[in-house]
């Protein structure tokens, strides 16, 4: 008997080895992570595992299950056969089947630098559908990229009911979700939530001004119900579409996390014709088992080094006239701006919306948008002569448009009312007054263009332009598209985006802000175009902490445009002091939208000083890791810092964010990511008296890491900024 188990045990051991031996293991690897795809027996791709770097080869022995409720994780999950959860891939064929298999077909491995792309094609049998899986590894980042491309290699036509960018399955006992939520003037606000069974969507459906209520993008902690900012397993996510998107999270019956992310299909049922292919946008992953932070980090090397446009690079600290002088100008207006401007130290002063349309002027919202032509009652003079100005002052000058727009009441909505997004015989509702027009027509798209083009040529001193997009679509439809209405959502930003290439293929140089009533449309697909983002039209200091907290967890420091504004804030009301509302801009590109004329003396000092001394560290806002240094969420005292990746220089912010009375005997703030070995000099700014009695004197990384930094914010809105430079 025994020897007869010994024979079977043996004859198992051979088999799974048989097996072990004709797996193919597919590593996507990073200098610290691993993504381990499999060729199953039957020729299934599964993918097997997501996490810390490991030895790939080991895996080649991890067996198939035969699992109650599936057999694994597919790399690019298919409607049809015998999976039942959602699909990354849902066709539905001229037929009317619904049913896609797919099977390995090869593999491509390319080197590029320190970037290696490995395609892994696909192809169902049956259907003759191809679909090409593409990673691309960022080693020194330890971010991957996937998209897919899907043909329809057979004779007739389909239609794609689902078509995501990428599929990752992960294995814990506990998944804690953070995401931003949001609205108009307080977007990115952070929401926590342990997943249980079934599938939780982050998705928006809005056609424009995406992100202004959500983000497609993600933190995962994996094993724990803490969003931990140092330590533990963390997946991030974020997707680079400006349109409608959509990222499920299912936590399957067998406990896996299946997160597939991708277009949103909604209402966007996408035609492929008999041998048509289709791209998908990318979808960038990351992992860290330094918690939240090592994420954030992850994400921003990657944006600085290839995922913004310019990145890194440090932006011109600006004045913006919108709100000091709102539709309210004339050019003298504008040149005392400027003067103002330049005497405050400040390199570019930027023209915001209200200086077009002729026959419907822009004098408010509800007229001009669409006439990109200088209103000549206002500024009679021309924009060469007010940007001709700016560079005669040292400044550079920046001009907003907002070119996917039409106002009712504008030339151009009489002469092209088929150019506006519409359902016919539907109201066209407005929001701001205005309508959408629609950029899936390739006439738009040429118009579009020819705006931005027009503008830069009303002067060689055009340095920088605010593009902005004030409304989501509604009432969505295209009258170029016919019956062809699936094809809108996708087209429209593919439409916006051939219009970008255009731009930057013309105007590689001019700095360009990605505005959408603030922070409505900050996504790396956007961002592969624009240098920066308007990050909320709500500048009041205190919601911009954590406004700004939002936006660090996914999107680096250099695009974050942050302003000071004045009080009582515009949008909120609230009234911070001065100094708190420049320590607060100064953690991301610096700028002032206020009218320096109502500045008092004692204020205008501060700017001069604030300003002065934010150009001294900047280079580490621009290109340093970030170290946020805590939560503002639910405490009195948060704080965030840069560390320059030689970490020889830092930044650090504080901030007393609800007054507590123990603040009066400091709050003791850990710093992080020093080097523990070297002396730090550490320097209040932009005061006479410093609030940490260490000011002025060294420490070594160690000592300011162990929580003897204690600077003393004793009110409400204390707050105070120190720079460390190392000995
Ligand atoms: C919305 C933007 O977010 C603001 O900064 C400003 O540019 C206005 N539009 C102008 O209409």
């Amino acid at each position: 008997m025994r020897r007869i188990t010994t024979i079977i045990a043996a004859f198992l051991l051979a088999a799974a080895l048989l097996q072990a031996q004709e797996q193919k293991i597919i590593p996507i690897e990073t200098e610290s992570t691993s993504l381990i795809l499999v060729v199953r027996n039957n020729g299934e791709v599964q993918q097997l595992y997501y996490g810390s770097k490991v030895n790939a080869s080991e895996f080649a022995a991890v067996p198939q299950r035969a699992g109650r409720y599936s057999s694994g994780f597919s790399a690019y999950p298919a409607t049809g056969g015998r999976y039942q959860g959602e699909p990354a891939l849902h066709l539905q064929y001229a037929n009317g089947n619904h049913n896609t298999e797919l099977y390995y077909s090869g593999l491509e491995t390319r080197r590029r630098g320190d970037v290696t792309t490995t395609e892994i094609r696909l192809k169902d049998p049956v259907t003759s559908v191809e679909v090409s899986l593409f990673y691309d590894a960022y080693f020194k980042e330890d971010v991957i990229l996937s998209h897919s491309v899907i043909r329809n290699g057979g004779k007739s036509p389909l239609r794609m009911l689902s078509y995501a960018s990428g599929a990752i399955s992960l294995r814990s006992d506990r998944y804690l979700l953070s995401h931003v939520h949001g609205g108009w003037a307080q977007e990115m606000q952070l929401e926590n939530e342990l997943l249980t069974h079934d599938t939780k969507v982050l998705e928006s459906r809005r056609g424009t001004q995406n992100t202004q209520v959500g983000n497609p993008s993600f933190l995962l902690s994996l094993g724990t119900s803490e969003l931990n900012e140092d330590s533990g397993d963390v997946v991030a996510g974020a997707f680079a579409w400006s349109g409608n998107y959509r990222i499920s999270f299912e936590r399957d019956p067998d406990d896996r996390l299946n997160i597939i992310a991708g277009i949103n299909p909604f209402a966007s049922a996408y035609p492929l014709a008999a041998g048509d292919s289709f791209t998908t946008p990318e979808m960038i992953w990351t992992f860290s088992s330094q918690g939240a932070g090592g994420a954030s980090r992850n994400l921003h090397r990657w944006a600085r080094n290839y995922g913004v446009y310019g990145g890194g690079n440090i932006n011109p600290i600006l004045l913006n006239s919108w709100e000091g002088a709102y539709f309210s100008f004339t050019t003298q207006t504008l040149i005392n701006m400027i003067d103002d401007a330049a005497s405050m130290g400040l390199e570019m002063f930027v023209l915001d919306d209200g200086w077009f349309g002729n026959e419907y002027p822009r004098n408010r919202d509800n007229a001009g948008l669409g006439d990109w032509q200088v209103n000549v009652t206002k500024l009679p003079e021309g924009m060469d002569y007010i940007a001709s100005y700016a560079h005669s002052k040292g400044l550079k000058f920046g001009i907003w448009i907002e070119p996917e727009m039409v106002n009712p009441n504008s030339v151009l909505a009489h002469t092209h009312p088929d150019w506006v997004v519409q359902s016919p015989g539907r109201e066209q509702y407005q929001v701001r007054n205005q309508w959408v027009l629609d950029l899936s027509n390739p006439a738009v798209q040429d118009f579009v263009y020819g705006i931005f083009d027009d503008v830069m040529k009303l002067s060689p001193a055009i340095d920088y332009v605010k593009w902005d997009c004030n409304r989501p679509v509604e009432s969505f439809g295209s009258p170029y598209l016919g019956t062809d209405q699936d094809r809108f959502y996708v087209e429209y930003c593919q439409g916006f985006y051939k219009v970008m290439e255009r731009i930057r293929a013309k105007y590689p140089d001019v700095l360009v802000q990605c505005c959408s009533s603030g922070g409505g449309r900050v996504d790396y697909g956007a961002l592969s175009y624009f240098n920066e983002v308007w990050t909320s039209d709500d500048t009041d200091g205190y919601e911009r902490v954590l406004m700004q907290y939002g936006t660090s967890l996914i999107y680096p420091a250099c695009v974050m445009a942050a302003h000071v504004s004045a009080v009582p804030n515009h949008q909120s009301r609230n009234v911070t002091p001065l100094k708190f509302r420049f320590d607060v801009a100064c953690q991301g590109r610096l700028g002032l939208e206020l009218q320096p004329k109502l500045l008092e003396e004692s204020e205008l000092a501060l700017v001069n000083r604030c300003v002065e001394s934010y150009k001294t560290y900047r280079d580490v806002v621009f290109t340093g890791d970030l170290y946020r240094l805590g939560t503002p969420y639910g405490n009195d005292f948060y704080g965030m810092m840069y560390v320059s990746p030689d970490k020889r220089k830092a930044v650090v912010y504080t901030y007393c964010l609800r007054f507590n009375a123990l603040g009066g005997e400091g709050h003791s703030f850990k710093l992080k990511g020093l080097d523990p070995a070297r002396r730090y000099k550490v320097t209040e700014q932009n005061v006479n008296r410093s609030c940490w009695w260490g000011n002025g004197r060294s420490f070594t990384g160690a000592f300011l890491e162990s929580g003897a930094f204690n600077p003393s914010l004793p009110s409400l809105y204390s707050s105070a900024v120190f720079v460390l430079e190392a000995e």
